[in-house]
């Protein structure tokens, strides 16, 4: 009996001090920096009481260096399962305080079991970097720890929902695994991610630039379009990544849950009525229109700060997700350019993959001209976006405020690339191309060019040539909108459609 207690809190012993991570110093210093320790971000993500973890007692295997001597608490990482809002999550957090959070063979061990737990039993693996990168002392073993990671990920693309939080460093390869996966969350001024950091740059380019600058958040939320979220600082965090949660299915043979509102699905909206300007010209905020017809007046914005022509969001219709892109013609009048594509095709291909349906709203009044653009590669990161809606077969409910010209027409999901139900508002202006482009073509040799394009206006920016054929579905009053949609979103919850077998498309990349 002695010889068992005495075993007890020899275990106890030993799990208080892997509970220490790199001990009270170091745990100091992270907070000093404004982070929370892996297992403060851990008890603060999962509902209260409910994390299990795993691989506690894991141990490294390294003798180089003189490394067998050194204690690493827990690998340096803290992983294992427990529920959001009662759904089962798996997580990992890599702990800074212990040999800087690197990766070596045990620690990426430890993140792969939890990836193969959650793809067997169907739940979203989150994983929180705060790393110095590959375990040096671990050479090659810590390089196929990451490879081993990067190929669950992979396989789990499009299986269960995969987030990655950066809540410090994330430098080299280690960024890939953040990459492949379907949401980056940042949080502001303590974060950063980059291939080669600022000194290697210093020395290879001679450029100068700070950490932040070069992989800050804002940066990756602004410029290069790596991150999709910009947190204020920590429990902002993770308190927006269980929010995100709400809006997702346990994986793809599910659907998302369905929410319970007070909000009447037969809202009728008066002020649509008059929202939009009497001149076509004139911007207004698209989000205006979200905030209208979603349920509580609630959406989530993804990638708010990158490609702001285009707005990716999700919402619920009655307590359903859904997942909306729309133009916004507040910024560049919603034209789509190469980031818009990027980020559009992507947002469809995670609604299409997880069973979310979309909704589109449509303003867009071309393709952005420049040669920056066709230089860019907008051919190819437009055809992305074509590809994307062609290729999804979730419910695609389409609605057109104002201008829906030649290929960007297409290219925001009309009928003919598959939209189950659209819908025009009686200000739509559907045409091959806008008036003063075709005025310019057709017109250029009339003596009274002014006059032909008012005709031209008259009568081709309008929904009604559309509806003649049939690609419209139905005009409507703005002020039904939210309704409509809601109809819509019933009517299409039995939606079978199957593609031919392949082993995969080749979305133009
Ligand atoms: C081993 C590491 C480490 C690493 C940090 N540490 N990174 N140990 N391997 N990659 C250790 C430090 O030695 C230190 O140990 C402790 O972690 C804390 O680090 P500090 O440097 O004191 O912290 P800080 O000043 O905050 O700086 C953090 C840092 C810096 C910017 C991340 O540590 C750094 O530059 N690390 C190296 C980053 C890097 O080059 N990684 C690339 C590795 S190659 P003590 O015992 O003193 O507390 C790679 C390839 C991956 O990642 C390819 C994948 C495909």
């Amino acid at each position: 009996m002695g010889k068992t207690l005495d075993k007890i809190i020899d275990m106890q012993k030993k799990s208080e001090k892997i509970m220490q991570g790199g001990g009270a110093s170091r745990i100091a210093k992270q907070h000093e920096k404004g982070k929370m320790t892996a297992r403060e971000r851990i008890a603060m993500f999962f509902d209260e009481g409910t994390f299990i973890e795993l691989d506690q007692f894991m141990k490294h295997r390294c003798t180089n260096f003189g490394q067998e001597k050194k204690d690493l608490p827990g690998e340096g990482v803290v992983s294992g399962y427990g529920t959001v809002d009662g759904r089962l999550v798996y997580a990992y957090a890599q702990d800074f305080t212990v040999e800087g959070g690197s990766l070596g063979e045990m620690h990426a061990a430890k993140i792969c079991k939890v990836m193969d737990l959650a793809m067997k039993m169907g739940a979203p693996v989150i994983g929180i970097n705060d790393s110095g990168g590959a375990r040096i002392q671990e050479a090659v073993d810590a390089l196929c720890g990451y490879g081993n990671i990067f190929l669950r990920n992979t396989h789990a693309s499009g299986v269960i929902p995969q987030i990655s939080v950066i809540m410090g460093p994330c430098a080299g390869g280690a960024v890939y695994s953040p990459a492949l996966t379907d949401f980056i969350y940042m949080v502001k001024n303590t974060s950063q991610m980059f291939i080669t950091g600022p000194a290697v740059i210093k020395s290879v380019t001679a450029e100068e630039v700070t950490a932040e600058q070069l992989g800050g958040a804002m940066t990756h939320n602004t410029t290069s379009g790596v991150a999709h979220f910009a947190a204020e600082n920590e429990t902002d965090c993770i308190n927006q990544i269980r929010y995100l949660l709400s809006f997702l299915p346990s994986n793809n043979m599910e659907d998302a849950p369905i929410i319970e509102t007070d909000d009447d699905a037969g809202r009728i909206d008066e002020e649509l009525n008059t929202l939009l300007p009497d001149n076509p010209n004139q911007p207004y905020d698209m989000k205006d229109i979200i905030t209208t017809i979603a349920d509580n007046g609630e959406f989530y914005e993804i990638h708010e700060h990158y490609a702001r022509n285009i707005i990716t969001c999700f919402a619920h219709f009655d307590g359903r997700s859904v997942g909306i892109i729309a133009n916004q013609p507040a910024v560049m009048a919603g034209c789509l350019d190469v980031n818009a594509s990027d980020k559009s095709a992507r947002f469809i291909r995670f609604c299409d993959a997880f069973n979310i349906p979309v909704v589109n709203l449509v303003d867009v009044p071309g393709f952005l001209p420049g040669t920056d653009q066709e230089y860019g590669g907008i051919i190819r990161h437009g055809a992305k976006m074509l590809y994307a809606y062609c290729e999804a077969t979730v419910p695609k409910i389409t609605v057109i405020t104002r201008k829906a010209y030649g290929g960007s027409y297409l290219a925001m999901c009309s009928r003919d690339l598959g939209a189950d139900q659209v819908m025009a508002w009686p200000t739509a202006e559907i045409a091959v191309m806008g008036p003063a482009g075709a005025a310019n073509i057709i017109f250029r040799k009339d003596p009274d060019v002014a006059a032909k394009t008012a005709e031209y206006i008259e009568e081709f920016a309008t929904p009604y040539k559309a509806a003649e054929r049939g690609y419209v579905d139905m005009v409507i009053e703005p002020s039904e909108t939210r309704s409509r949609i809601i109809t819509a979103l019933n009517m299409l919850t039995s939606k079978r459609e199957s593609r031919p077998a392949k082993k995969h498309g080749n979305i133009p990349l």
